[in-house]
């Protein structure tokens, strides 16, 4: 299984901007990579140039040492020479064709013997559930079958890479959860290396080993999934991953030794990075807090309920402090009444600064509230 390394990736079509902009990344063997972002981003652009059905504008594609596309060397490998399987969004099945045929047709043209293409299909077949459907048209299978059978048939000629683009938009939330819990096992029991376009962010949380952001073609940041939601690079990625999303709360902040002042209007408090930053006397700031990370308490900010929206294993409530509205999560089937009044405060180490002109994440660290 290769690795795949994308260098000074640039593609633009016409005149236009450009849909992907310098892109470097690697994705290794055995990976389950999401390129993620809002739609048109260049995610699409993005797979069709790994799997040859793009020819990038610019840079360099690796599968391993062996160079499949440089625009400076004149190399450019066409699809069937980079032994990848590719998922479209909408996977079409061949309607006159039998679960079977669908699935070993490709396999005939690649010229397999007979004994090969039949013992693949059944192995397939066991991998993907579908056994008892080898002989079914498409029409008689559900939504969710088709989807598996439109995998299996991607699958057969055992791709070294998968490339999927939103293969479960199509399919209804129940389905698509279900699909999920199989993606990531197919994956385990193929080896295979994944690259998954999706824009929904808690799909590729759920799904992979690393998520690559990616905003108006420009890569984000690349990481694994907790770490991107932990760890957000910027005010973009932070907003992008978590629902609800994360609070930002505009602020100044004074430098005080190693701690920052920061008065944000309807309240003040003291954050201390986690880690060691340079910041000047003075500054504004934009701070981030996970709505899990407002707590309910006996002591600490006054606040008002504006809302509070049970769902039996969480709340999500909407607070008011001040002028300043956050949203909490309260975990467990608990309801609060519209309009009363709570406390709540902060405790542990995962809060973000921001700087607001860069919008970069300065530190993660911890909040007493002083005022
Ligand atoms: N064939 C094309 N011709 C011109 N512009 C294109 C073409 N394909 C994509 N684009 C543009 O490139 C950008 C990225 O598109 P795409 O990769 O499809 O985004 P995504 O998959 O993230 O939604 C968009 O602005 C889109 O309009
Ligand atoms: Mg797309």
């Amino acid at each position: 299984m290769p690795n795949i390394k994308l260098v000074n990736i640039t593609k633009q079509f016409g005149k236009g901007s450009l849909a992907v902009d310098n892109l470097n990344m690697e994705i290794r063997n055995n990976e389950f990579v999401s390129l993620l972002g809002p739609s048109g981003c260049g995610k699409t652009t993005t797979l069709r140039m790994i799997a040859g059905l793009e020819t990038p504008t610019e840079g360099e594609i690796y599968f391993d040492d062996v160079c499949v596309f440089s625009d400076e060397k004149g190399i450019n490998l066409s699809p069937d020479k980079r032994n990848i399987g590719f998922l479209f969004q909408n996977y079409a099945l061949w309607p006159h064709m039998t679960v079977r045929k669908n699935i070993s047709f490709g396999l005939e043209n690649m010229k397999w013997s007979k004994e090969d293409i039949e013992k693949r299909v059944d192995e397939i077949c066991q991998t993907m559930r579908i056994e008892e459907y080898k002989d079914r048209y498409p029409a008689e299978l559900s939504g969710g079958q088709q989807q598996r059978v439109a995998i299996a048939r991607t699958l057969a000629p055992n791709p070294n890479v998968l490339l999927m683009d939103e293969p479960l938009s199509n399919l209804d939330a129940k389905l698509r959860n279900d699909m999920r819990a199989e993606l990531k096992r197919l994956h385990l029991n193929t080896g295979s290396t994944f690259v998954y376009v999706t824009h929904d962010q808690s799909e590729a949380m759920t799904l992979s080993t690393k998520v690559a952001l990616i905003k108006e073609g420009v890569l984000q940041q690349y990481c694994p999934p907790l770490e991107l939601y932990g760890e957000p690079a910027n005010i973009f990625c932070a907003d992008f991953m978590g629902n609800p999303s994360m609070n930002f709360v505009d602020c100044r902040g004074v430098k005080k030794g190693d701690k920052i002042l920061l008065d944000c209007k309807s309240f003040k408090c003291e954050f201390t990075p986690n880690d060691k930053i340079e910041v000047p006397e003075e500054n504004e700031y934009v701070l981030g807090i996970r709505p899990e990370f407002v707590n309910i308490t006996d002591k600490g900010l006054k606040a008002t309920v504006i809302s509070s929206l049970p769902s039996g294993m969480e709340t999500t409530l909407s607070l008011a402090i001040g002028d300043v509205n956050l949203s909490a999560v309260v975990f467990g089937s608990v309801d609060f009444a519209m309009d009363s009044e709570v406390t709540c405060n902060f405790s542990g180490d995962r809060y973000v600064l921001f700087d607001k002109a860069s919008t970069k994440m300065l530190s993660l660290g911890s909040l007493k509230v002083t005022d």
